[in-house]
């Protein structure tokens, strides 16, 4: 039996999500926020996309900085996930609240997040609305990969990083590297 539903309240059947903290430096303000509703777009160009509800301040703040930079989180990093995602920069600093490591880009001017195992830097290319939210779409201009996470074709090296899932009202989970399998058809 499946329950059929007509009226969504919550729209997260498709969770769980990878965790990044997306933010953007513009003149003097910095800030980030949890990110889980992010997506590559395109392999050429290089494209990446984050949901960012109008209501963020980080939405102001990449539209004005035209550019951004996305970090993905391990698990052992969930606790400021969820500060980063429950808290705003509206009502505080959360850089120094919660003692947010930053690196500097090497090609724009935002930074990256020094606890994340990779980070993109983006460009800022286009703004599209979906609803509520809007889709900032950034060209993928340098990748910060932590020593030894990925092997030579990109793939995560799960015995090193385990990757900080999203599964929705404040619930993370990570992967069992156990239970990977690479599989090609015959
Ligand atoms: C795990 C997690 C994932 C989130 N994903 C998104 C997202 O994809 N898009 C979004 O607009 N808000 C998302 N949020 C909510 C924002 O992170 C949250 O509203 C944050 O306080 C915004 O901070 P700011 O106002 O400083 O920009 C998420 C929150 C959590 C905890």
């Amino acid at each position: 039996m499946k329950k059929i539903s007509s009226q969504l309240k919550k729209f997260q059947y498709f969770y769980p999500y990878t965790v990044a903290l997306v933010g953007a430096r513009s003149e003097a303000q910095t800030n980030f926020m949890s990110c889980a509703w992010h997506t590559a777009l395109s392999f050429e160009p290089p494209l990446f996309g984050v949901l960012v509800s109008k209501k963020r301040f980080t939405h102001q703040l990449i539209s004005k900085a035209r550019e951004f930079t996305v970090n993905f989180l391990a698990f052992q990093t969930v606790k400021l996930a969820a500060q980063m995602g429950r808290r705003s920069a509206y009502d505080m600093d959360k850089l120094k609240e919660f003692q947010v490591k930053l690196a500097p880009s090497t090609v724009i001017q935002s930074p990256v997040i020094e606890e994340a195992y990779v980070s993109f830097e983006c460009k800022l290319a286009e703004i599209r609305a979906f609803g509520d939210h809007d889709l900032f779409a950034g060209e993928v201009l340098a990748v910060h990969e932590r020593e030894k996470c990925f092997n030579v074709e990109g793939v995560l090296n799960v015995r090193k990083i385990s990757p900080l899932l999203y599964l929705g009202n404040d619930f993370y989970i990570t992967i069992n590297p156990d239970a990977l399998q690479h599989v090609v058809p015959d």
